[in-house]
């Protein structure tokens, strides 16, 4: 694969390098653009050397070679990543401006085109950002969107450049397996919320963002999709179908009614185990006399033992978030479950699993198999647990 790496000026230009050479270990021929920004950040040489090709930093070209280059590069790519992308490159595509080697390269450009942002949250949020990034969706310009963290202005938030395992994954992806073309997936996500009165309830830390990437990634691969949610504050990947509810009952009554009709059905949604017996219909007020108040729970329905009696039956792949034992404690759940597949993660380390983009995984079969998944972007976790699916499902 012939790919053009655009480079723009943010501080994230320095991961260049890394990422020429992850993309390299696809089997890419990689040929890297810099603006004078980026040159900036990141040294031409370096870039030069990790690509073994002349890099382009000026839109007039080299005279001593012949000129501008940009047209013949056009002909050669097969995909223009632009990594980091910041607010003035993601503008000047939006409109078609053409002033630097890159924007001048972009216009040029006739194959596909990701875009990966990086920049300070605050101007993540910029209603030009924000409407330049939905022009260039609507052309059907991938984005990459930027992770949560530390941001170089030392502050934490939304901006900071995609992880490059995950930028390399987009790109293994667009180069493309359709594995799952003709198979319709299930999947849960989120977290529920149990009423305990109509301001409070029961919830946790999940985010969702375990199982939308795997709505993501099987969308990807050709699947069509059926995404149960919980409340998350997630974009829907496109094309997946979405049904939003908030307590464990609803995600029972939903996923029982759609479950027949999929092939995969794989639970990655955190369902509350226990609800409050009853909800009361006002504010539970603090007790005069006492400092704690008593609240009754029951056991919510079993989602995936219900599962077990679905006609025909679907494959179906559990999620177990233990602390301890992981791996004794989520072969139990295998069989108890009734499962094909369970995904266990250890949720006692709270950088990953749990509100984070990374997890690490046991892949463990019902036939004994035991498939470790290193610390990866959720995206990387997502293939690798449907790569296993496929491979069961032959
Ligand atoms: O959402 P994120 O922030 O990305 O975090 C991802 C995650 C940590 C939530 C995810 O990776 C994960 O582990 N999901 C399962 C969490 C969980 O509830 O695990 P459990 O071990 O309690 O449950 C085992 C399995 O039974 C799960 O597949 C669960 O969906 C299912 N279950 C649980 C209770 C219940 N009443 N019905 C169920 O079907």
């Amino acid at each position: 694969m012939n790919i053009v790496l655009g480079v723009s000026g943010g501080i994230a230009a320095y991961k260049a390098p890394e990422l020429v050479r992850r993309l390299q270990d696809l089997g890419a021929a990689v040929r890297v653009i810099l603006t004078p920004n980026a040159a900036r950040f990141v040294s031409p040489l370096s870039l030069a050397a990790v690509s073994h090709h002349g890099v382009i930093t000026d839109q007039w070209g080299d005279p001593a070679k012949g000129g501008v280059d940009h047209i013949e590069m056009a002909r050669w790519a097969e995909l223009l990543l632009i990594a980091p992308a910041t607010a003035n490159v993601i503008a000047k595509l939006a409109v078609g401006i053409a002033d630097d080697a890159l924007t001048t390269y972009s216009v040029a450009h006739r194959t596909a085109i990701m875009v990966a942002p990086a920049m300070n949250w605050s101007m993540l949020q910029h209603a030009t950002v924000v409407q330049n990034l939905a022009t260039l969706r609507s052309r059907g310009v991938e984005i990459i969107d930027p992770e949560s963290g530390y941001l170089a202005e030392g502050e934490e938030g939304e901006g900071r450049l995609a992880a490059i395992p995950a930028i390399v994954e987009r790109v293994k992806m667009h180069r493309g397996t359709r594995d799952l073309e003709g198979k319709r997936v299930l999947v849960t996500a989120g977290p529920t919320r149990e009423a305990i009165d109509p301001v409070r309830y029961l919830s946790n830390r999940s985010s969702g963002r375990m199982g939308y990437a795997i709505a993501d990634a099987a969308r990807r691969r050709g699947a069509t999709v059926t995404l149960v949610s919980g409340p998350t504050s997630l974009e829907v990947p496109p094309g997946v179908d979405i049904t939003r509810i908030d307590t464990a009952k609803e995600m029972l009554e939903a996923v029982m009614a759609k479950a027949a009709s999929h092939q995969i059905v794989i639970k990655a949604a955190a369902v509350a185990d226990f609800a409050p017996e009853t909800v009361a219909d006002r504010k539970i007020k603090k007790p005069a006399d006492r400092g704690t108040i008593e609240l009754s729970l029951r056991k919510n329905p079993d989602i995936l033992a219900s599962l077990a009696t679905v006609h025909p039956r679907p494959f179906i792949v559990a999620f177990a978030a233990e602390t301890d034992s992981v791996e004794k404690n989520a072969r139990e759940k295998l069989e108890r479950k009734g499962a094909d597949l369970i995904v266990a993660n250890d949720v006692s380390d709270t950088t990953i699993g749990f509100d984070s983009d990374e997890n690490e995984v046991l892949i463990l079969g019902r036939d004994g198999s035991s498939v470790r998944v290193e610390r990866s972007p959720k995206l990387v976790i997502a293939n690798r647990i449907l790569d296993a699916v496929v491979a069961r499902l032959g």
